[in-house]
């Protein structure tokens, strides 16, 4: 688990409240996105590879809905909105309304919701919601992570020859040189196996429950990681930014493992 560094914690009570209301806002949104995937949905172009659909902004809706009603004065960082709320509480939310919309878009069943909270600049609570296998995600910082109600507990695998790891790959892949396929290349040549998953904050969520040793990826948003940190630090894992210094959700850079394969992964990623 964590270790408390700044002290800034909402008291016990009111992180309850803080859970319940992300857990309900969670399964709402997931709920949603589960019935556009039955029903069918509308797909818009961000741009040629960028997708973006009418399940996102309808989960996104019932998603801020939700948390506004019962914490009206809270800040809302939310993919499709962006600063839905501003101003001065120490409380923001930090919200993926449908991470891994291409996979949505194509009916491959890995997706879900995303919903980090931070309070003082930190992030206190993550929660990912995978509605197609029902797999509810939650980690509170301190009190340590669960799937499903079950503690979550990182790998012990202590080398890359032994590490099923993960990374993803940003939507500006064909423009810019910095698109990750070099340490793709050299990961693919040290690991015992590699994927790209396709939904950041789930590929977070494996690496906190031992399906995954390891993930990194460059370029990531906030909302994409301020969830799913706090998941895998709260499992035993560690995450850090590429050159192994502290991570911040604004910096794009992570480095997430079981913490017995963080250093060997971080020599990799040296090599450029
Ligand atoms: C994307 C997914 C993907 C990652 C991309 C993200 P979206 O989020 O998390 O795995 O590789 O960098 O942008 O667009 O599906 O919410
Ligand atoms: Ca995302
Ligand atoms: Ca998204």
């Amino acid at each position: 688990m964590l270790t408390d560094s700044t002290g800034h914690l909402p008291p016990a009570g009111s992180r309850d409240d803080l859970k319940k209301v992300a857990v309900e806002a969670a399964r709402r949104g997931g709920a949603i996105v589960q019935e556009k995937a039955r029903q069918g949905f509308r797909v818009e172009h961000k741009d040629v590879v960028n997708l973006v659909t009418d399940a996102d902004r309808l989960a996104e809706q019932a998603i801020v809905d939700t948390i506004r009603s019962a914490y009206p004065d809270h800040r809302i960082l939310s993919e499709e909105c962006g600063q839905h709320v501003a101003g001065t509480s120490l409380f923001q939310w930090v919200i993926d309304p449908l991470d891994g919309t291409t996979n949505f878009a194509h009916g491959f069943p890995s997706y879900c919701v995303s919903i980090g909270l931070e309070y003082h600049g930190r992030c206190i609570l993550g929660v990912v919601f995978d509605p197609t296998r029902q797999e509810l995600f939650v980690a509170e910082i301190h009190r340590g992570a669960v799937l499903n109600g079950v503690p979550l507990h990182v790998s012990s695998a202590a080398s890359l020859n032994a590490a099923l790891l993960v990374t993803g790959f940003a939507y500006d892949i064909r423009e810019s040189p910095n698109n990750n396929l070099n340490h793709f290349s050299r990961f693919a040549l040290r690991a015992q196996g590699l994927r790209r998953t396709g939904a950041a904050a789930l590929d977070l969520c494996y690496v906190a429950a031992g399906r995954f040793d390891g993930f990194w990826e460059l370029k990531l948003q906030a909302w994409d990681m301020a969830a799913g940190v706090v998941i895998v630090q709260e499992a035993g894992g560690r995450v850090s930014d590429f050159s192994g210094g502290p991570f911040s959700i604004y910096g794009k850079e992570l480095v997430a493992s079981n913490g017995r394969l963080h250093d060997e992964m971080l020599a990799v990623l040296r090599q450029g």
